[in-house]
């Protein structure tokens, strides 16, 4: 088996590489491939993968996953539409039905969404932080980085000619700005196989992303063997890089100050993690996570090492790897999403399993994909996001309080916080699950980076330039049923809400999608729009369906046994923090969920653990026979 484990993840030997068109998924040619190395664009519009083992377990870009598509699955291909796209011409937003542009996103949103502060009852902060980590193991941020870095100009004279730049027009009458001189908020144009020179620009435009469109944390491992290899490995007992100070663990950070962190208060406040291929570094729920995560790693790796000292430095990262991809898999779908969905609604659509043993609904005819509506509709969540983070010592005195806006590319903050911050995370409630949203969210999302920053008009102007067709098609999708006259949508939004969308869109084909997001109500046992559930049910399905490795499986490579999955099944994220969280002593088992009556703090010693004994390899000699009773409870 050692051997067998050995070869399967380090031995690429001899094996020649083959180049796939990251678009289309064909192998290409040798003279396709020296076009690519001429342009630069071997990057984007190739994949460059060894041939596939069926033995493999899950690779580290995602290739191979689907035998037959051997680049499915790895990161800069194709996103799938739910519905084909509707533009205009020139792939310009699509008009409303009597041929005027569609309203501008900044008047629907100050329209539609009031701004204040209202704390929900029942989720807590951490709910949010988790939320944001895993959109962030799907997508990259470089869209964000363009306007901000790349193309600073969309505001001025330069963005005028700039078909990159979309710059967000603010009306005179804007209930905020009227009071000041801003007319405009900076924004780029999604990046594309055709920005990036993949597909000719007369072709529909085909969002690129640098994540892998799988859920197997490539935020935390990264999006190829070479930086993982390069960043995150120590190559040393299965353990990632990492560093200590302060008495706490963290992943490497940079030794200079040539570094993203742009809002590091210098010359205090000098952390900075080297890993921004994986995700470190941005906003702060990602942020946090990704530490979590990657101590998380380093526990793991270490019982195991001491439960199967035969093992090597391979064998347990990878087996490790594996363990922490399920961990985070499990919360996510078994304890965030009930949360949000309804555990009722997601066991009856067939997205968990009532049993916690196997289940296999693996179909190798749907390729591992993310729909392009899916991150999209993940967006809603800006209107749950809080804007101010409370912090508070372990034993739970509120300390003082911060501007989550703040914290975005400035990791030198957890420095000298993260504990109070962690303290803060399962204390504090999330905004309230309503129609009105956080005023930072709303107006300096991007905190000192951009004068003035409306996350909810950027989705929108993003809906119109990823080309949706009207949310009523959607509608039809999701139900069924066909939507002709406003008075129709009284069936998902509230009477008063119909009325404020009959007082800005012309026609009822007019309207957007992210406006249906964020006036509907909210499906029978979860606390979310019903065409959120209907485009994020459909994505939970796939990412189970499509992925070849996926943790609940009886038949892939490396399977666990049902003993271990049985552990697996033990994972929370109460659990986590109390196992990696900074001095998390006490908590509320259900710790997305505020702590109250039947979910009341408790000791981590209450709360369940995973055993790792489960993963013991009867052909390893305990180095030391009599000391075999040492618990490995993670
Ligand atoms: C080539 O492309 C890569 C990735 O897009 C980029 O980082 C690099 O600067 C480009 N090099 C040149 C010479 O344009
Ligand atoms: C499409 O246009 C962009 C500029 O908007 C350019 O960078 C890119 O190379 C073009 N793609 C092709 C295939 O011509
Ligand atoms: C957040 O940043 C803004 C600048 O955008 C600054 O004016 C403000 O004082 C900061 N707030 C906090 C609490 O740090
Ligand atoms: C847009 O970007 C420019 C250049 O970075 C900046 O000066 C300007 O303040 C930004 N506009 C807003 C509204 O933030």
């Amino acid at each position: 088996m050692l051997v067998l484990f050995v070869g399967l993840f380090g031995c690429a030997c001899a094996a020649q590489s083959v180049f796939y068109d990251s678009f289309t998924g064909n192998t290409v040619t040798n003279d396709v491939v020296k076009g690519h190395i001429k342009q630069n664009t071997t990057f984007w519009c190739l994949n460059e993968l060894l041939p596939c083992n069926p033995l493999e377990g899950r690779r580290v870009d995602g290739s191979c996953n689907n035998l037959k598509n051997p680049n499915r699955g790895s990161a800069h291909t194709p996103m799938l539409r739910l519905l084909p796209a509707e533009y205009d011409k020139d792939f310009e937003p699509r008009r409303s039905k009597n041929g005027t542009p569609l309203p501008l996103p900044r008047k629907l949103r100050t329209w539609f969404l009031p701004e204040g502060h209202v704390p929900d009852k029942a989720m807590s902060q951490l709910f949010l932080h988790f939320w944001v980590f895993i959109v962030a193991d799907i997508l990259s941020v470089h869209d964000t980085v363009n306007y901000i870095h790349w193309r600073p100009h969309c505001c001025q004279e330069k963005g005028k000619t700039d078909k990159g730049c979309i710059p967000i027009k603010i009306p005179d009458d804007d209930p905020v700005h009227r009071f000041s001189s801003i007319r405009c908020m900076n924004l780029t144009r999604p990046e594309s196989f055709q920005s990036r020179g993949c597909l000719r620009n007369d072709t529909s435009p085909e969002r690129i992303t640098t994540a892998t469109p799988i859920l197997d944390l490539s935020h935390v491992y990264g999006n190829s063997m070479q930086v993982l290899n390069a960043k995150g490995r120590l190559f040393e007992k299965g353990l990632l890089k990492f560093e200590v100070a302060g008495g706490k663990i963290w992943p490497p950070s940079y030794k200079n100050n040539k570094h993203l962190c742009f809002l590091n208060q210098m010359p205090h406040e000098t952390r900075c993690h080297d890993i921004p291929e994986f995700g470190g570094n941005s906003v702060l729920g990602v942020n946090l996570y990704l530490i979590w995560t990657w101590r998380l790693h380093n526990r793991i790796a270490t019982e195991l090492g001491k439960i199967n000292p035969c093992w090597n430095d391979e064998r347990i990262f990878f087996t490790t790897r594996d363990i922490v991809i399920a961990i985070i898999m499990q919360i996510y779908y078994y304890e965030m999403m009930p949360a949000l969905m309804g555990y009722e609604n997601l066991v009856a659509d067939g997205v968990l399993s009532g049993y916690p043993g196997f289940r296999d609904i693996y179909d190798e005819t749907i390729l591992p994909q993310t729909t392009l509506e899916f991150p999209f509709a993940l967006r809603w969540a800006h209107t749950v996001q809080e804007g101010n983070l409370k912090m508070y010592d372990i034993k739970g005195n509120f300390l003082k309080e911060m501007k989550v806006v703040n914290l975005t590319l400035r990791t030198g903050y957890l420095d000298d916080n993260l504990e109070y911050i962690t303290h803060g995370s399962f204390r504090q409630p999330s905004a309230k699950f309503d129609y009105v949203v956080d005023p930072d969210v709303a107006e300096t999302v991007l905190g000192p980076h951009q004068l003035a920053a409306d996350v909810f008009s950027s989705d929108l102007t993003k809906n119109r330039y990823f080309g949706f067709p009207p949310y009523i098609k959607y509608r039809k999708y999701c139900s069924g049923k066909t939507y002709r006259t406003f008075d129709d949508l009284l069936d998902v939004i509230d009477p008063e809400r119909v009325e404020l969308v009959k007082e800005r869109y012309k026609n009822i084909e007019d309207m957007d999608l992210m406006a249906g997001l964020w006036l509907e109500k909210y499906v029978p046992g979860g606390r979310t729009p019903y065409t959120f559930y209907c485009i994020v049910v459909d994505q939970m399905l796939r990412s189970v369906v499509s992925d070849r490795h996926w943790y609940e499986r009886q038949n892939r490579p490396n399977a666990f046994t049902l003993e271990q999955l049985l552990e697996i099944r033990k994972a929370s994220a109460a659990q986590m923090l109390c196992a990696v969280g900074d001095k998390v002593t006490k908590i509320q088992p259900h710790a997305f969920y505020l702590a109250g009556r039947g979910n009341e703090m408790r000791s981590c010693e209450k709360i369940d653990k995973i055993n790792l004994w489960a993963w013991k390899d009867a052909s390893c000699e305990p180095k030391n026979p009599f000391n075999f009773d040492f618990t490995s409870n993670i």
